[in-house]
């Protein structure tokens, strides 16, 4: 997987203390030359004042399956300001920067020691960078330091890439909701810490 160049610091555990600013790593210089920073991705807990641009986000990821998913499905996932404030109730979210520009972000939930990842999201313009890793790479960090046993998520088979991405991070598929969303079956992977 691509990505050697990101970082996951910033994470924050559950009591919110603040880890390390990641910094970027410059590559050794050559006759003199100085080099151009190397862009990282920094990934920390979401705050109200993150909100405009992760529903911008999320608006550029969803507008590019219009057409090719139910109308409905888009709207649900394309949240308004207002609709995020309240999503952020009882949801931890995780936004990714690349260059100070938020290019992805997942949210995640306790439930009696189960942690629920939701709304997972990258731009489209970086992705297979190992962003969506470095996201669900915080949501365990966090789910550990909150003392979870285990993570899950839901899936329709139609997101192939997400499926792939979630075996690729050692989740397997554990179970089918029946027309649970939307009237569409949804695929359930769990990965035990
Ligand atoms: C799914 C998604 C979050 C992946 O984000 P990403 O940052 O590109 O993922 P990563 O770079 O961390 O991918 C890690 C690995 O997952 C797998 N993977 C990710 N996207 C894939 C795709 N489209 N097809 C096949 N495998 C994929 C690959 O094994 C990849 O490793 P590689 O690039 O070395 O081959 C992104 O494509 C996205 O936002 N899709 C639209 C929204 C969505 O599907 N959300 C999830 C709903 S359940």
């Amino acid at each position: 997987m691509a990505g050697a160049n990101r970082t996951d610091e910033g994470t924050q555990p559950p009591e919110g203390k603040h880890l390390p600013t990641a910094t970027a790593e410059r590559p050794s210089t050559r006759n003199g030359e100085v080099p151009h920073p190397v862009s990282v991705v920094v990934v920390t807990q979401a705050t109200h004042s993150d909100i405009p641009e992760i529903c911008a986000l999320y608006k550029r990821v969803w507008d590019d399956y219009k057409g090719k998913l139910p109308e409905e499905l888009i709207k649900t996932w394309e949240p308004s300001t207002l609709e995020f404030t309240s999503w952020m109730e009882g949801v931890t979210y995780f936004a990714a920067r690349k260059d100070k520009r938020v290019v992805g972000v997942v949210g995640c939930s306790l439930l009696q020691g189960a942690v629920q990842l939701v709304h997972l999201a990258v731009d489209p313009e970086a992705r297979r960078a190992g962003i969506a890793s470095s996201l669900v790479g915080a949501c365990m960090e966090w789910a550990r330091r909150a003392g979870a046993a285990s993570l899950w998520v839901e899936a329709q088979n139609r997101f192939d890439g997400a499926i792939a991405l979630f075996r690729k991070l050692g989740f397997t598929e554990s179970g089918t909701l029946h027309k649970h969303f939307l009237h569409e079956d949804v695929h359930l992977y769990e990965r035990v810490l």
